[in-house]
């Protein structure tokens, strides 16, 4: 099959990339490379370097190449981000998806895989693990813009026959995962510390917990998605939460560990994030 993975230079969507190909795919990869790197893309898969911004970009991409199905990665996915610019969030997550949407449709793509969020999207939970059902009230804009993107796949399905499958992705760890301060990132930044000998450092009481998956569990996910799933939302998780304390202390292979105050941020980057995220 042909497969066009936007994103496809970034962390998750390399490994996706990766999986596809291994599977005797054929694969194309869209990426403005803001956050993606060239060397993460497996060398079996052509590159189109092109911003979901610029719909013409899109467009020619998608004709280029006509893909069958579009596996769409490419985003703004950091949640503090999109609370210090909601405007840049919705413009890459939000109308960059509408214009792959747009050229799926022009280019008679049969299925769109959609790469949502679970711990974004439904606030402090009422009961973890949440499931798919569960009430949306995301704390921040990344969490809305991947739930009006959700809604936009459903639309499209209805007025256009363009299929979709939604993942919903728990907190995801892996190699080449970057290790820049976010909190899902806890994996990567614990690792790379505990590699160079320096003691980890815990924000608040360790008490925090979320839902952690391996990427190459995501990747499988997407494997599955090719074929199943058409018209549905499934969480993509563990199913158990883990706190940051116990976390630390598994990862720990004597390295230090050290809790501290969580550190000062406005009242809105702190709300963006919920105590206990488990999908
Ligand atoms: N990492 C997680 O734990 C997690 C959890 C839930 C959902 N997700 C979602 O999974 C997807 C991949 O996340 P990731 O962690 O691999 O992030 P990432 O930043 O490594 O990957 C995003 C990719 O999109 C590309 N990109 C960004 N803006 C673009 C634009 N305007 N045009 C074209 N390409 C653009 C980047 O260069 C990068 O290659 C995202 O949709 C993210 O929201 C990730």
């Amino acid at each position: 099959m042909k497969i066009l993975v936007t994103g496809g230079a970034g962390f998750i969507g390399s490994h996706v990339v990766d999986a596809y190909i291994t599977a005797g795919h054929e694969v194309a990869v869209l990426d403005n490379m803001s956050t993606g790197r060239e060397e993460n893309v497996n060398s079996s898969a052509r590159v189109h370097r092109a911003d979901v911004r610029d719909l013409a970009q899109v467009q020619a991409a998608i004709a280029a190449f006509r893909p069958e199905l579009v596996n769409h990665h490419a985003a703004q996915s950091e949640v503090p981000r999109s609370v210090a610019d909601p405007g840049y969030d919705a413009q890459v997550n939000v109308v960059g998806g509408l214009n792959v949407l747009r050229a799926a449709v022009d280019n008679s793509v049969r299925k769109v895989i959609f790469s949502s969020t679970g711990g974004a999207l439904y606030g402090e939970p009422d009961v973890v693990p949440a499931d798919e059902d569960h009430p949306i009230r995301p704390l921040s804009p990344y969490g809305t813009g991947k739930f009006a993107f959700e809604q936009y796949l459903a639309t499209f399905q209805r007025t256009f026959g363009v299929t979709f499958t939604t993942l919903r992705y728990a907190n995801i760890y892996g190699a080449r995962q970057d290790f820049a301060a976010e909190e899902g990132r806890v994996v990567a930044i614990f690792a790379s510390r505990m590699i160079e000998g320096k003691p980890v450092t815990i924000d608040g009481d360790g008490n925090q917990s979320r839902d952690m998956l391996h990427v190459g569990d995501v990747a499988t996910a997407n494997l599955a998605a090719l074929e199943r799933g058409d018209g549905g939302t499934y969480h993509v998780s563990s199913g158990t939460s883990r706190g940051s304390a116990r976390r630390a202390r598994a990862t720990c292979t004597g390295s230090r560990s050290t809790t501290r105050a969580p550190p000062s941020t406005s009242d809105g980057a702190r709300r963006s994030s919920s105590r206990r995220a488990c999908a």
